[in-house]
This record gives C-alpha cells, sequence and structure tokens, in this order.
C-alpha cells in the first residue's frame, strides 16, 4: 500500500490526467506526468511533468524510475511504451486491458470470448473486403479504424449510397500502419448507457449506478444519472460490468459503454481502462469520484463509496460551449469544471458542468 508522499505516474496530460492529478493530490500524493505535449491541461496541476515521445526509451526510464506506480489515461498508448516502463515500476490497470481495450477487433473478439454481445461485426483490410462485409451485414453500418479512434474520430457512417471505395478512402488516412478496420452493423439503439467499474488491487469490486449518454456528432454531450431505464435492465448492465472487469483482472477503473436495443437487449460497445467522460458527475455526485477511485485502486488502498448523495446531469462544454461558464458558475447547484486549454477549437472538449438535483 502507498501511503501518501509516494508518487503516481500518469502517461497522458489530458483532463482525465488533469483531474486524477487533483484526485491524488488532495489524498497527499504527488504525481509526474508523461504527456508528449508541451502544453497540456494535466501538467498546470502537478510538480513533474516530462515531455517527450512515447518511444523514446531513455525519457520512460528516467519517469518510470521517478515514479512508485504508472496509470494511463488514454487507451491509444502503444503496449512497447508500457513494457519499457514494467522493468521499473507496477503499470496498473495492466497491460491486458489495454491490448484489448486499445483495438476494436480484438475487443470485440474478447468479449464475445466471454459471452458478452456486442453488435455484428467484420474484419476489414481494404475496400474490396469492405463490399464483402456490407453484403453480409447489410448497408446500414459504421466504419470505424481499428485503433486510435476516439470522439468519432476515425468513423464512418455506411449507407446505401455510399461505396465502399469512398468509405475506405474516408477512414484510410487515419487507419493504424497495419490498414485494419471494422465493420459494425448499425445499431438502431433505444438508448446508450454507461457503468464505472471501480476494482482494487486485492480484488474488491464496485460501480457506479448505469447512466444514459447523449452523442451529439458522436462525442459525449450529456449524461444523466441514473439513467432512466428499468431497474432490471440496469442491474443487467452493471453485471455485465463487472463481470468484464474482473475477467480482465482490472486495477483501476473500466467504463463500460452499450447500447440498450428496442428490445431490451444489451450490446457492449467499447471498453476504456480508465475514467471516463460519462463518470465526470461522479466528482459532485457521488462520495468518492472515479479519479479518487483511481487513485485509491493504483496506490493499493482501500476503495471508497460509489454510492452518489445526489442524481446528477453532465453537460460537456465543447469547443466555443466554454463561453457558457459564466452562467454555469452563477447557479449554486452547477458545478463548473474548467480544464484550462488554451484554444477553444470545435469538438474539443474545454469543460463540462455537472447540475445537481435531489436523489430520487
Ligand atoms: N455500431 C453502431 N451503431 C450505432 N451507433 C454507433 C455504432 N458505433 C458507434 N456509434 C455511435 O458513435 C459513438 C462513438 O462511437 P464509439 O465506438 O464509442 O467510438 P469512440 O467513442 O471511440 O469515438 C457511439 O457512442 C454511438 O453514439
Ligand atoms: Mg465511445
Amino acid at each position: 500500500m502507498l501511503a501518501p508522499g509516494a508518487t503516481i505516474g500518469i502517461l497522458g496530460g489530458g483532463q482525465l490526467g488533469r483531474m486524477t492529478a487533483q484526485a491524488a493530490a488532495r489524498l497527499g500524493f504527488t504525481t509526474h506526468i508523461y504527456s508528449t505535449e508541451p502544453e497540456s491541461p494535466g501538467a498546470q496541476v502537478t510538480p513533474y511533468v516530462t515531455i517527450a515521445a512515447l518511444d523514446d526509451a531513455e525519457a520512460l526510464a528516467r519517469f518510470a524510475a521517478s515514479v512508485d506506480v504508472v496509470t494511463y489515461e488514454t487507451e491509444n498508448i502503444p503496449l512497447s511504451t508500457l513494457d519499457a516502463i514494467l522493468p521499473l515500476a507496477p503499470v496498473r490497470p495492466g497491460l491486458e486491458v489495454l491490448r484489448v481495450a486499445q483495438d476494436r477487433l480484438r475487443e470485440k473478439d474478447y468479449l464475445r470470448s466471454i459471452d458478452v454481445a456486442t453488435a455484428q461485426y467484420r474484419e476489414v483490410t481494404g475496400p474490396e473486403a469492405l463490399g464483402r462485409a456490407i453484403r453480409d451485414l447489410g448497408h446500414r453500418a459504421v466504419l470505424k479504424t481499428v485503433r486510435m479512434g476516439y470522439d468519432g474520430k476515425g468513423q464512418v457512417m455506411i449507407t446505401p449510397d455510399i461505396n465502399p471505395i469512398q468509405a475506405w478512402a474516408a477512414i484510410a488516412g487515419a487507419a493504424d500502419s497495419a490498414g485494419l478496420a471494422i465493420l459494425e452493423s448499425f445499431v438502431d439503439y433505444r438508448c446508450e448507457i454507461s457503468v464505472v467499474v471501480v476494482r482494487g488491487a486485492n480484488g474488491s469490486l464496485a460501480n457506479y449506478p448505469a447512466v444514459e449518454n447523449q452523442h451529439a456528432n458522436h462525442i459525449l454531450d450529456t449524461t444523466i444519472a441514473p439513467a432512466r431505464i428499468a431497474p432490471e435492465l440496469a442491474m443487467r448492465a452493471e453485471a455485465i460490468s463487472r463481470h468484464i472487469a474482473e475477467r480482465l483482472d482490472v486495477i483501476g477503473v473500466l467504463a463500460v459503454e452499450m447500447f440498450v436495443t428496442h428490445d431490451d437487449e444489451i450490446l457492449v460497445n467499447e471498453l476504456a481502462p480508465r475514467p471516463h467522460n460519462s463518470g465526470h458527475w461522479t466528482m459532485d455526485a457521488c462520495y468518492t469520484s472515479q479519479f479518487e477511485q483511481l487513485v485509491r485502486a493504483v496506490a493499493g488502498l482501500p476503495l471508497g463509496s460509489t454510492e452518489r448523495h445526489s442524481d446528477a446531469v453532465m453537460k460537456n462544454l465543447i469547443g466555443n460551449d466554454i463561453d457558457r461558464w459564466r452562467e454555469a458558475v452563477g447557479e449554486p447547484m452547477t458545478k463548473l469544471h474548467v480544464y484550462g486549454k488554451l484554444e477553444a477549437r470545435p469538438g474539443r472538449k474545454m469543460g463540462h458542468v455537472t447540475r445537481l438535483l435531489p436523489r430520487h
């Protein structure tokens, strides 16, 4: 068990790294953020920063030697980066869950291997294979790069009037060097939900309630906590999510994104072995936030309570939405979070607001 004063290394300096560092500081831990970017939201709130490439062996060795444990705030980290760190510091959650979560094909294969339902999918290696996959799955489908996608990047909707060559070209720039993509059946869902599971170093397991997620332009816009679904469905979603976290032996936080279909089927969409945007509401509405749980888990401390004292609606401030901070800060039951990003580009997550409501 790490004690206050120990140092937690965080790979990635985005808002998730920033909020993890803030939670760590409250418990008396020091943080060291490793980021490829010279300016980052995380770097503003941590005493130690390394700015280097993810394949800089020397910088990684120095970083690993200076911390007691390493965690990551994104799944878009090469496994070789973690391999370079592992001889010098433990990495939590481990490599296996990252290997699964950073590759959409491996992720779906894995989920099916542990009896978790997903959308239908096919591996796609080029325009001809895409044509065959579309004939198999039908014209309502989504083509995604296997790696490095986030916030809808590297995705294109397949429609009857788009031809495979065009569709492939649309993601080819973003496709990974292996040129692999996945075609998924379009799920005509009733709603999207997610569950954030936390698992301690001793295997203790807890989850926040299932929440409802509304996207705009494939980017999370609003999270409603808890989800407005039947208790039986919520329980099923939570059980599926806990099952995945246990099977993957996660130490830390695992977010499970799911679709609820019109016939109450639950299909898992994707996994994120890190704090998740749909868990930001826990900072203000729960006794222990997802970020504090991550710190507790990687430090080997007991988990905190995942109970909520309030219901909540979280809204992302994307691009120029950040200008609404004045309005938000004037509402007593709304909590404003600003990530400190210098430029408000369209589609960029600049902050979020959580409106607290009486618990039902
Ligand atoms: N197969 C699908 N059917 C219907 N909608 C989808 C499908 N895949 C993705 N989407 C929509 O796009 C959003 C982003 O896709 P996702 O696979 O979660 O990628 P990421 O979050 O990594 O960008 C989803 O939350 C959902 O709204
Ligand atoms: Mg997603």
